[in-house]
């Protein structure tokens, strides 16, 4: 198999920091709630283009585990969204065939959430279309931590010895178990971090930052992001094919 690549292909699996929904409320003089309100709508048209596209997997972080330091107002309000969104459109996303995934820590959300996702996902196990995948109360290094944890335990117990743990074992241990790991990495408002985000997963995921803020990231600028993609050559650490 050569090692080389030019993808003329879409990513398999896009994932998606969605940023900027404070900075573009503070420059319309709006509370900070009003951004995560607009962005819902952006939410809205970039699942709806990934279906369009057939893509095969979209990962969106929608609440990290250090947003909970945020004032509760703010929490309250992503909470409300995060609520109102499967309310008013998981049936239907549902009924297209989505596949619904929660990652994240579900031990610290209300009950009513944790029931919710719950329902969403068991709803929708059998389906397959879009594997459509929120990170609420995600960390990246408090799931590898917690992988790291479970092998140390079969290995203490005897259950799996030390030797055979490799990449594709620690993979099978993440919340991402059975998607394929993100190959586009999107972050939005400029800034150039992955603030925890898919550590482990992103190894060779092509990375873009845009400017634009997420509440004004739509269909058009998603397709823009995807060309982008298609244009990159990827190598996974080989040497181009004219220069090996
Ligand atoms: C970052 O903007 C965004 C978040 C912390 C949350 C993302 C949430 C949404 C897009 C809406 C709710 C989502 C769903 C799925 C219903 P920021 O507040 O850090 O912006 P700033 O950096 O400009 O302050």
């Amino acid at each position: 198999m050569a090692a080389v690549q030019v993808t003329e292909t879409l990513p398999r699996h896009v994932a998606i920091i969605m940023d900027g929904n404070g900075r573009w409320a503070r420059k319309r003089h709006l509370p900070r709630q009003a951004g995560h309100v607009a962005g819902v709508n952006a939410v809205r048209e970039v699942v709806r283009a990934a279906i369009d596209m057939g893509l095969e997997a979209l990962t969106l972080y929608a609440f990290s585990s250090e947003n909970w330091k945020r004032p509760a107002i703010e929490v309250g309000a992503l909470m409300g969204l995060f609520r109102l969104y499967f309310r008013s459109d998981m049936n239907e996303l549902i009924e297209k065939g989505t596949r619904v995934r929660i990652i994240g820590n579900r031990t610290r959300v209300d009950p009513d959430i944790r029931a919710m996702i719950e329902d969403s996902e068991k709803r929708s196990t059998g389906n397959c279309g879009l594997n459509l995948t929120f990170a609420f109360d995600y960390g990246g290094q408090e799931e590898i931590a917690a992988a790291a944890r479970e092998l140390a335990r079969a290995a203490m117990e005897g259950r799996l010895d030390p030797e055979t743990i490799t990449p594709e074992l620690m993979s099978s241990r993440m919340f991402t178990a059975g998607l394929p790991e993100p190959d586009f990495l999107i972050r939005t408002s400029g800034e150039r971090r992955l603030s925890n985000f898919l550590l482990w997963q992103s190894a060779y995921a092509e990375l873009l930052f845009v400017d634009t803020l997420w509440p004004d990231f739509g269909r058009e600028q998603f397709l823009e992001a995807l060309k982008q993609f298609t244009k990159r050559e990827r190598r996974f650490g080989a040497l181009p094919e004219a220069v090996a």
